[in-house]
């Protein structure tokens, strides 16, 4: 129907300082750096502060943020209880990160406060608890208990301290912060602005972040880094049993799946036309990370996997320019630090959660209600028909 844009593609909602995606030149900026500037370098707590303050740190800003994100580490019994319960019903990793997010409030300071200084500290409690759901429901998947949280280390050591009880290699250190920052914000998508809608409702930081969790979970946003992984270790597997080379077997599973009408995990996206800047720190931070790993043949591989895909996806839709999204390399990153796929979504929400704190601290200073409209395709006066006689 004309005047309709269908997923409200191109449509500019709001002003924002804290990120901007140009999907023709393939540049994202967080908070006036450029991410292949910002997120190899910066610990997450100094790209938490960015946003926030839209400045960097300094070393006493710095340690009072990590201070304070450390004293809110550990979540209330209930919040714990719902994660573990979750993790023993099997319920889908996504689900049980929204239920502890939403258990939150149980633990609010002061619940009915609805000032930005109350969605702040608000915002400080999830984004310090969210690892600590995570690897709760992680443990609990193994049958094993929870890791209490260990003070001395930083937000990103932490989270994979509290994961494994083991305390992390400076490379997966630096290759998991250069992660979190790397999708800690990214422009007006999906999740983000289910937050920001909720919000402009003056609605609460809690809330909002309940949502943008629900919204990242679908495998058109977070979900698709668990089945790209899949897909070049399924290719690496056929091309093993079939004795035919990695590229051939690839092409072959490339246009066998894009004949059948299925979309390639990790490929794709709604704003960028080339290749997404995100999947390229990734992979310089994937391809560090593997350098001295037996796992090095695994990323070979997957270069030559997505060299092949990105053929066939050109051969099959000419001039759409369908590149490599930040998935693809998530997949190949995470697992190298060591992450299951159960665990990739989830992690992919502990750093957007930085984002969404942020955006919703700037929709409550804006204080507008989102509220588009629908073009309405129905019927106009139907005669009401009594129950007996339809
Ligand atoms: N594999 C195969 N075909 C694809 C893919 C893909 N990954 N992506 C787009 N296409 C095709 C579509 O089938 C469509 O073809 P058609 O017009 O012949 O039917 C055409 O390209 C355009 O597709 P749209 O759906 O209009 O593109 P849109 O901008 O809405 O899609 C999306 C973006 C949803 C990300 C899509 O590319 C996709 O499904 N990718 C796979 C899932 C994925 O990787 N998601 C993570 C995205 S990154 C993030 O959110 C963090």
């Amino acid at each position: 129907m004309s005047g309709v844009i269908h997923g409200l593609d191109g449509i500019v909602v709001t002003e924002t300082r804290l990120s901007r995606v140009d999907g023709e030149a393939g540049r994202l900026t967080i908070g006036g750096f450029a991410v292949e500037e910002l997120a190899p370098r910066a610990a997450y707590e100094e790209v938490l502060f960015l946003l926030w303050n839209d400045r960097l740190p300094t070393a006493d800003e710095l340690a009072e943020l990590r201070a304070c994100l450390e004293s809110r580490r550990a979540v209330s019994e209930e919040a714990l209880r719902l994660v573990v319960t979750a993790a023993v019903r099997r319920v889908h990793p996504m689900d049980a990160l929204r239920m502890g997010a939403a258990a939150m409030s149980l633990s609010d300071r002061d619940p009915r406060a609805t000032s930005r200084a109350a969605n702040l500290e608000r915002a400080l409690d999830l984004v310090a608890a969210f690892p600590t759901l995570v690897a709760a429901y992680w443990r609990a998947l193994l049958g094993e208990a929870p890791i209490a949280p260990d003070p001395r280390l930083g937000h990103a050591a932490n989270y994979l301290y509290m994961l494994t009880g083991e305390a992390p290699s400076a490379a997966e250190v630096r290759a998991l912060e250069t992660y979190l920052n790397t999708v800690i914000d990214h422009g007006m998508n999906a999740s983000t602005f289910a937050a920001r809608v909720i919000v402009s409702t003056r609605s609460d930081m809690t809330s909002a972040i309940v949502g943008a969790v629900g919204a990242l979970k679908g495998p058109l946003h977070g979900g698709a880094p668990g089945p790209a992984l899949d897909m070049v270790l399924e290719i690496q597997q056929r091309s093993l049993r079939s004795g035919r080379d990695l590229a051939v077997e690839a092409r072959a599973w490339a246009d066998e799946t894009i004949a059948a009408g299925e979309r390639i995990m990790g490929f794709g996206h709604r704003i960028y036309r080339v290749r997404d800047p995100r999947a390229e720190v990734l992979g310089d931070a994937a391809s560090l990370l593997f350098d001295d790993s037996a796992d090095r043949v695994l990323y070979e591989d997957a270069r030559i996997v997505e060299t092949e895909i990105l053929a066939a996806l050109e051969r099959a839709k000419p001039g759409r320019r369908i590149q490599t999204n930040v998935e693809f390399y998530t997949a190949l990153l995470l697992h190298g630090i060591g992450l299951d796929a159960e665990l990739f979504s989830p992690t992919f929400a502990v750093g957007r959660v930085g984002g969404w704190t942020a955006h919703v601290l700037e929709q409550i200073d804006e204080d507008r209600l989102i509220r588009p409209r629908a073009a309405y395709i129905g019927v106009f006066d139907r005669p009401w028909i009594p129950l007996e006689s339809r």
